[in-house]
Order: structure tokens, then sequence, then C-alpha cells
């Protein structure tokens, strides 16, 4: 077994080797990990028995590997740079060492603030590097960090707070984005005042305007840690304990608090950094990711911490001040690693191809995609004018509920086509299946994507109902972790991810469920009924798009479609407001009542040609009325 692999040869032995014996795989490479305590039992509990757990017995802290123990080796080597959200703006970088003492430091803060071991604090903040310092003291605390985007409605924080029953809220006064500013202060009083559990906010000022303060339970960032000290005792964790609690979309209902162990989270993500995209000591590694998205959380905080990388936390979008600002950065820090989502790609690729020309990107060495798949347009634009036709792509899948990537090629190691994710890592078994639940042998086919065997960072559960995370991921096939993704495996064997075979979206790389959507469209005190599918979009990968039904004459359609984007920001988040909405007088629905999305998509998407059979209808003569609508 290799630690680092260095060619496609040691790749293929190292599945192999995974293969014959895949606890003593993971033995190995969880040995690289300082522990407190050795585990006892490597893994136990099935996909079967949902009761899955890995390193049993050991006692750790993530934040000892994650920091104390680069201290004297690389104290003294840049973990993060910090490029505002302004290119003017102040800019920092922080060691691992400051890093440390800073970790350390808010630790003792949120001790003294009374945050015990297992309670779960939420995170909504800018994209700065004391977002990265709340999560890791928390991890250093034993108290499990739950960061919600800061994009996010103050009804959507206020949810995830009451699901998981938080004790604290850490926030900035405001952020900027681009040339906007969110008022996260504002926001999170209004959230609060449905959210009891909440003791104390702590507010880390980043925009200076003016904000309303509750006295008794609003605290100044600055103020508390002026005079903390800058040693701390890491607490001793199970490699069970959870370590955070994330919230996505599922299909159905609201959104679920996917909960990450510390020991497998530990070892997965930190595996899967160093073999995928395979950083040098002196390298410079960039994830555009944010950190309330799972990508943030293992390949900006966790991953490169575990490996002594030096990242990038930007806290800036890909077109402010202009459409240059990623290169622009390449440029200045001479990134050699450029992680990001299609979707940004998409949109860079519809300006000025002078705005990337202007830079010096020669330092890249490595490119990587996450989140949503990539048309072969985008590859090979991302491949000529970023990578310079000799930067290998790692076009990385993988889901919240994996923790890390799954299937992608190594860099510079596996070789690539265009649109794949291509092959598993060693450890990480996927199977396709077929709609009798039967495992599809041999090459081109394809079928819904499963993985045969735990992996270390599968998520153990749903936050509070077990029952639903049993219900998603191990019930559609018995005795495997059910994706929700359609995949094609070609001849080579390479896979092809094509999307979710469930009501979930992918928007611009962000996951949406459609019940979501429509339950908060069905607010509009206008609207009856409405259902959401997801269209092909040039820049989004896909759209929202609303057929509703509604009680009364709609006169002015635009505006109406403006106050139904108006209750969407403000229920969930400007990023669920649909592209298109068409007003229809019925729903197709089959007998028993339930709408067959899958015409409607067909419709979204003007394929008309094509709908299927739709004699299971109760009124097919909807299709026809639905056909020759207008949307807006
Ligand atoms: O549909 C797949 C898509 O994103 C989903 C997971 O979304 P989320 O949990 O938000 O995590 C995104 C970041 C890991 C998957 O079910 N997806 C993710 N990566 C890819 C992808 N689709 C195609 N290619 C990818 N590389």
């Amino acid at each position: 077994m290799w630690l680092n692999i260095k060619s496609f040869d040691e790749y293929k032995e190292n599945f192999e080797e995974s293969k014959k014996d895949r606890l003593k795989f993971w033995d190995h490479e969880a040995g690289t990990f300082y522990w407190r305590k050795r585990w006892d039992k490597t893994q136990s509990g099935s996909f079967e028995d949902a009761n899955i757990k890995w390193f049993e017995g050991g006692k750790l802290n993530i934040t000892e590997n994650a920091l104390d123990r680069h201290l004297n080796t690389i104290g003294n080597k840049t973990a993060f740079i910090f490029e505002p959200n302004h290119p003017d703006s102040f800019r920092r970088t922080i060691t691992y060492k400051q890093l440390h003492e800073d970790v350390c430091r808010f630790s003792n803060v949120l001790e003294s603030k009374g945050v015990e071991k297992g309670d779960r604090v939420v995170i909504y903040m800018a994209m700065t590097p004391e977002l990265v310092i709340a999560a890791l003291a928390c991890a250093r605390i034993g108290a499990v960090h739950s960061i919600v985007f800061a994009g996010f409605s103050a009804q959507s924080l206020s949810e995830r707070i009451n699901d998981c029953e938080a004790k604290m809220l850490i926030t900035n006064d405001g952020l900027r984005r681009g040339d906007k500013h969110v008022p996260l202060k504002d926001i999170s009083d209004e959230a609060l005042e449905s959210s009891p559990s909440i003791e104390s906010v702590i507010v880390c000022q980043r925009t200076n305007r003016e904000i309303d303060w509750k006295e008794g339970r609003d605290e100044w960032w600055h103020n508390l840690i002026r005079n903390a000290s800058r040693e701390h005792e890491a607490v001793e964790m199970d490699a069970e304990d959870p370590l955070f609690i994330l919230y996505t979309s599922g299909s159905t209902g609201k959104p679920k608090g996917v909960v990450h162990t510390c020991g497998g989270y530990m070892v997965y993500t930190s595996y899967s950094f160093r073999q995928v995209f395979q950083v040098g000591a002196d390298d410079i590694y960039w994830c555009t990711a944010d950190a309330g998205w799972i990508t943030g959380h293992s390949y900006i905080i966790y991953g490169p911490l575990f490996n002594g990388a030096t990242g990038i936390i930007f806290e800036g979008t890909p077109t402010y001040p202009d459409a240059g600002r990623l290169w622009e950065v390449v440029e200045k820090y001479e990134v050699t690693h450029f992680y990001t989502a299609p979707t940004a790609i998409r949109a860079l690729m519809s300006y000025d191809i002078d705005y990337v020309k202007k830079y010096d990107l020669s330092s890249l060495k490595v490119l990587g995609t996450v989140g949503e798949p990539i048309n072969e347009e985008a590859w090979h634009w991302y491949d000529e004018h970023i990578g310079g036709g000799e930067c290998p792509i790692v076009d990385t899948w993988w889901q919240t509920e994996t923790g890390g990537i799954m299937i992608s090629p190594l860099a510079g190691i596996t070789p690539t086509k265009p649109g794949f994710a291509t092959l598993p890592l060693p450890g990480v078994f996927p199977v396709l299946m077929d709609e009798d639940g039967n495992e599809i042998e041999g090459n081109d086919v394809s079928g819904n994507l499963c993985i045969k065997h735990p992996w270390p960072s599968i998520a153990r559960t749903v936050y509070g109902d077990h029952d639903r995370y049993i219900q998603t991921y191990l019930s559609t096939y018995k005795g495997y972790y059910f994706t929700g993704d359609g995949c094609r495996r070609d001849d080579d064997g390479y896979y092809r991810i094509t999307g979710r075979v469930d009501d979930v979206l992918n928007v611009s790389g962000h996951r949406l469920g459609t019940a979501e959507i429509e339950n908060a469209l069905d607010e509009h005190k206008k609207v009856v009924e409405t259902a959401v599918v997801g269209y092909p979009h040039d820049i989004k990968g896909q759209g929202v798009f609303a057929f509703m039904i509604c009680d009364e004459e709609i006169k002015d359609p635009e505006a109406f479609k403006k106050e139904l984007n108006d209750l969407v920001t403000k229920i969930i988040s400007p990023i669920a407001k649909p592209d298109k909405i068409q007003i229809v007088a019925g729903l197709p629905k089959t007998r028993s009542g339930k709408i067959m999305r899958r015409i409607l998509r067909k419709i979204a998407a003007n394929d008309l040609d094509n709908l299927g059979d739709t004699s299971t209808l109760l009124d097919p003569s909807v299709v026809e009325d639905i056909k020759k609508g207008t949307a807006y």
C-alpha cells in the first residue's frame, strides 16, 4: 500500500489491495494520525443495520491533527492566505502557529461562555479566517458546529438552529459579497425571535455598520478574545463523537442535518485530499467554495490542514470587481491548485477572454471541479484557457453525505476524459443498480449509483431523525448506500455522473429540494398548488421552473414573478428563486393524486414531442393546456 500514490499502476494496485482487505487498508491510513488512544475495532455495523461505526474505541481530537502536530515541523508555514471581497481591502496570511493560537484562544472563549462537549453551535459568517477559527475551536472543545451558508434567510437560519437546538450563534455584523451588503446581525436577530435555544451570540466585526444589540446575549468577538489564553488543552473525543452537522436539501420536507463524526471524517478527508490533489509542500491551493457547504468543510478547512497545505480563504465572488477576479488572485499568489464549480466556469466563459488573458496563470498545475456535472464545452474551456492544456482536471464526484471525494481522477495520475469523474478512490466501491435492485455488471451501462461498502466518512445519521437517514440512503437498495444520482459506466469502466434521479435540483452547484421551493411558493396568497422541476440552464446547469395553479387571474405575470422571487428569498435564499414560472389550470396527476414530474420536466426543457405515456393521467388534457401556455 502506498500512502502517496504516484502512478496509475500504483493506483490500480492500491485499489486491488483495498478490495482484498478493506479494513487493513483503512487501518493503515488511520495509522498516520495522532490518536490519544488507538481504536479497538476498525469498523462495525453495516448498511443493513444502519449503525456504522469506524475506529471505535479510538480517542483523539481532530484539531490536534490539523494544528498541534504541525507546530514543530511547519509552525511558521502559512496555513491560510485571506483574500478579501475587494482586492484593495486588508489581506493577511496566517501561519499554522498563529492559527493554533487563535483557535486555542477562541476555544477558551467558548468554554468561558459555558459551551460544553456535545453542545451545538451555529456559525453564520462571512468567508473570513474567523469562520475557520470558530469551527476549529468548536471541534477543539468537542462542541458540534453547524455552519449555515451566509446567503440563507432568517427563516432558514432559524429552522436550522431549532432543528439542532443550538446554544450559541456566532455571526458577523455584516458581510460584503461583490457589491452587495448582507446584514448578518440583523438577519440573525430576526431568526432568533423564533429560536429560543440560543443563549449567547458572538459577533465578529466585519463591516462596521450600525447594528442592534441585545445586552446580556450579544458580545463582540474582539472583546472576548482580548484576554483569552493562547493555551488550550484539546478535549478528548471518541472517534464516533459528532464533529459537525451540515444541513442539506432532500427530495422531501425540510433540510436534513447530516451528521459527521470525528475519526472517520478525519481519516477520509485527509486521505482524499492528498491522493486527489497531489499538493506539494510549496504549493498554493485554492478552493473557491464557501465554508457553508461541504466542499468548504472538507477541502478548505479540514483536508488541507491535516496535510499541512497552504490554502486561500476567499471572501469575494468570481465577477467582482470584474470577471477577471479569480485569475487576478491566481496570479497574485501564484496559485498551483485551483478547485471550483462548473457553474463558475460557465459564467466566466460568457465574458470576454481578455479577462483571462490579462493574467499570468503559469503557476497552475492542477484544476478541479465539484458539485455538478461539467459539460464538455466548459471542460475544454477550463483546460485550454485556464490550464493552458497542461493541467490535469480532477472532476470530483461526492456529496454532503459522503464527507469526501469518492470518484475522481488523481491529479496527473488518472488519464482524464471530459465530463467523467473517472474512477473511484481506492477503498470506495461504486456499483450501478437496475430498476429491480440488481447490480449491473460489465461496462457501457447506465444505472443508479450506489456504494457497496461503508467508507470512513459516510454520514452516520440525520440529526434527530435516524429513520429519515435509513429511508433516504439505505432503503431503496437493501445493503447499499444509494446516492440519488444516475450514472453511466463507459467502455473503460469510467464513471460519468448524469445528475439526480430524485426530486433534488442542482442549481449553480447548490442543492435544492423541489418540495422546499414548492412549500415556499405555496405561501403566496394567490397560489393554490405548485410543482417545481429543473430544466437545462446554460450557466446554472439547472434552472428552477415552477408550474402553478392560482386562485385568481394574474394580470401582470412579471410583477407576480417578482413577488414570488421575494417570497422565496425571504423563506429560503435567493439561490432558490424560480427562473421561470407558468400559470396553469391544472397539474398532470395520476389517479392516485401524484404529480407526474417526468412530464413537467420535458415541457420545461421544451422537449414537447417526447412526453412518453400520459394515459395513466387523471386528465390527460391538462398536458395539452400546459404545452400551449406561456412561461415568464
Ligand atoms: O448530483 C451530484 C452532484 O451534487 C450532488 C451532491 O450535492 P452536495 O451534497 O451539495 O455536494 C456538492 C459538493 C460535493 C451529487 O449527488 N455532484 C457533485 N459532484 C459532482 C456532481 N455531479 C456530477 N459531477 C460531479 N463531479
